[in-house]
């Protein structure tokens, strides 16, 4: 049972396979946590209630005196606004009353295998109810009648856990939610470090790591989404983590619109961290009986390293997240046409392309950005999606067919939450697009934001992407986002419920990506924010890959995917090779290998020695394709470490074979000689296919190889599979 109840001391025990985890319900119901680390036996130990001695002025409870218990210095579990717990609360509730004061106590709990789902938003989920136990506690503040469900599920078979919160209005008047977060986590020391993921637009996801200090610090997005200059993930690692070694936990909210991720160190060294929906410009009113579901958060936690907690989120995330049928299918191999035409193509053009790819051995043509209205340039018809006849004449079903008849699928770009001024769905509803009455919206792109948030929008738009999807052969779409939103607010949304309207914009993107994938469960759907500014746990429920970057150069692409790796799969990580890229085909290969693969590029234009390239590449994918979806990664060499070189290994999971690639960026300062490979079997024999040596896995790891021969040249790259023998 991974989750168990010791009814003498009243805690809760709830281990993974790597850690445990235990709530003490101590004096006066108050829900306190004992711990989160490696696994013990214990279901109870004392002493970890109270730092009172330590506290400033402590404030105590009038009812618990003799023991020194202060709320300031406890490890409360969810820490609440206003009773003495001055610490970044996790809860705040403005009551009917008019203050926030809120004091919530344990009331009971249940324990159930499975894990429910929540209504309306995305989360991961069990593929049978032996997999995972849920707690559910009670919580109530018997004041003001709040009511708060913390939910708990643990999963037996790896690292992971994952939490979320119902808050109920169980008062007599209405209250208004004005920070309502997933998790809370206290930990008794501050002597970790905070890695997070930052970047902007062609340039995602970067690896940042300072120790913690005194006070508040973390990330955080206002922009409408996840975004593109700090992810929802946050690890906090032992100061001496290594890839290989120590103590690391992983954060990761499933979310994808406003967060907020902080870590507080008090003055007893003790770091209390939350994650969840960003409270600036956030509020819900919740009506007597009412409730608020927060999205989820997960919880990894590991002793063997940085590496070893990526292993845990890319494994969970492949089996407990993704869903639908290219889960478990293979996904078609691509080739897009943005890069290669941008907006200039017509239906004899992308047969041509289908043509050629199809003799390298591309599997289907994706049309991307300007098949609809008159978009010829990005200033213009986002909202009309009807197609544009000039381009496409006949529409799409001659193009589709010409395509198929090469032996390709098709698929095609949408951008379904935004909407161009210069567009006929603007001219007749200018109330649609997310703005503030009397204030001019603030422009991106040319594009305002098309207001998801209503209902009768949303069927608007879904009523004519059904129309295009369900009468054409389409088998891809993929959904941009090019534009962070401002000006937030709806038109029909009353006064009161405006600091709603951020939280209900991203419940309606769910609902639009949810209406898709049910109605079309065969359509394979990527995201994309202008590249990988929406790239967080909650779209991989809807489209199990997400295009990491507009950035295609390999070089600057190894940061992007050494950081997304941090805690997103390779089958998730969307990468193609384009023409408009440093390195030779090689290594645009070699490193869009690490990730879904595919073409961006006018196939027609390659030389006869890079079509040859392509073919082999293609033939590389198909041999790989399930090593690197599903194997183990192993981050040798970081180029946030080592400018000059990048070294990253992928092993089957059967360890019977492992890809190691090694990218140059500037091989005479290159110091690393040498790279002990990781994960393989000791007891095997390995043959390096590029040398044809037989070395055990024992020496492989051990002694390692010398990497000096290989990538000779800036901007090579190398790729050896060892298969034992
Ligand atoms: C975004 C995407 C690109 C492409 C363009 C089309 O920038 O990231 O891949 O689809 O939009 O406008």
């Amino acid at each position: 049972m991974p989750i168990t109840f010791d009814s003498v001391h009243r805690t809760f025990k709830l281990d993974t396979a790597t850690s445990s985890y235990i709530i003490k319900i101590f004096d006066e119901n108050y829900i306190l946590n004992l711990y989160y680390g490696a696994p013990i036996p214990e279901t109870y130990f004392p002493g970890r209630e109270c730092r009172a001695q330590n506290a400033s002025f402590s404030l105590a409870n009038p009812v618990i005196t003799e023991n020194g218990f202060t709320p300031d210095t406890a490890p409360i579990e969810y820490g609440c606004n206003g009773a003495a717990d001055f610490r970044i609360s996790a809860l705040s509730v403005r009551n009917f009353r008019g203050d926030s004061v809120t004091d919530i106590r344990y009331t009971g709990h249940k324990i159930y295998p499975g894990k429910p789902e929540i209504p309306g938003q995305p989360s991961t989920y069990v593929n049978s109810d032996d997999e995972a136990d849920t707690l559910e506690l009670y919580a109530e503040d018997c004041v003001t009648g709040v009511k708060v469900t913390l939910y708990y599920t643990v999963f037996k078979n790896c690292g992971v856990m994952t939490r979320r919160a119902r808050i109920e209005n169980g008062g007599e008047g209405e209250c208004e939610l004005e920070r309502a977060f997933s998790l809370c986590v206290d930990i008794p020391s501050m002597d970790y470090d905070m890695i997070s993921l930052y970047g902007r637009w062609i340039n995602e996801r970067n690896i940042q790591r300072h120790p913690l200090a005194h006070g508040v610090q973390g990330v955080e997005s206002k922009r409408g989404v996840s975004s593109h200059t700090q992810n929802p993930f946050v690890a906090l690692a032992a100061r001496d983590a290594t890839e290989e070694h120590g103590e690391v936990f992983g954060f990761n909210l499933v979310y994808s619109g406003n967060f907020s991720a902080l870590a507080e160190c008090d003055f007893n060294h003790t770091t209390r961290f939350i994650m969840g929906i960003n409270p600036t410009d956030f509020g819900w009113k919740l009506a007597p009986g009412e409730s608020f579901d927060t999205p989820e958060a997960v919880m990894v936690y590991t002793t063997q390293g940085i590496g070893e907690m990526s292993r845990i989120f890319h494994r969970f995330y492949n089996n407990n997240l993704i869903r639908g049928r290219w889960k478990t299918q293979k996904r078609p191999l691509l080739i897009n046409s943005w890069e290669a035409a941008f907006f200039d193509f017509d239906t004899d053009k992308l047969i041509a392309f289908a043509n050629v790819a199809s003799e390298l051995g591309v599997e289907m043509l994706v049309m991307d950005d300007g098949w609809f209205g008159k978009r010829n340039n990005d200033w213009t018809s986002l909202g009309d999606w009807y197609v544009n006849e000039e381009k496409l004449p006949g529409g799409l079903a001659p193009l589709i067919e010409g395509v198929n008849k090469a032996g390709l699928k098709f698929g095609i770009w949408y951008e379904p939450e935004m909407i161009s001024p210069d567009s006929d769905l603007y001219r007749a509803h200018p109330d649609w697009a997310v703005h503030v009455e009397g204030r001019e919206p603030m422009i991106g792109r040319h594009q305002y934001v098309l207001d998801v948030s209503r209902k009768d929008v949303r069927d608007y738009i879904w009523d004519r992407m059904y129309e295009v999807l369900a009468n054409n052969k389409i088998d891809y779409v993929k959904w941009d986002f090019n534009r962070n939103i401002s000006d937030a607010s709806s038109a029909i949304l009353p006064k009161e419920h405006k600091k709603e309207f951020f939280h209900r914009f991203i419940l309606g993107t769910y609902d639009l990506m949810n209406r898709l994938v049910t109605t079309f469960p065969d359509i394979l759907l990527e995201n994309c924010s202008g590249g990988g500014g929406r790239f967080d746990p909650a779209m991989l429920c809807y489209s199990p890959q997400i295009w990491t970057s507009d950035n295609t150069d390999p070089i600057d692409r190894l940061y992007s995917q050494f950081g997304t790796s941090m805690c997103y799969p390779a089958s998730c990580m969307s990468a193609h090779v384009s023409a408009n890229s440093r390195t030779g085909y090689e290594t645009k290969g070699n490193v869009a290998l690490w990730g879904t693969f595919g073409y961006e590029l006018d196939p027609r234009k390659l030389t006869e020695e890079q079509r040859e390239l392509v073919k082999a590449q293609i033939a590389k994918y198909h041999d790989t394709y399930w090593l690197i979806r599903r194997g183990d990664l192993y981050r040798l060499v970081s180029p946030y470490e080592n400018p000059y070189r990048a070294v990253w290994e992928i092993v089957e999971e059967d360890r019977s074979r492992a890809l190691l690639t090694v990218v140059t960026m500037r091989r005479e300062l290159a110091p690393h000689n040498i790279v002990k490979l990781r994960g393989l079997d000791p007891d095997r024999m390995y043959k390096n296919d590029l040398t044809g040596e037989v070395l055990s896995g024992a020496l492989l790891m051990n002694a390692g190889i010398i990497i000096d021969g290989l990538a000779r040249e800036d901007g090579s790259s190398d790729a050896i599979m060892f298969t034992a023998v």
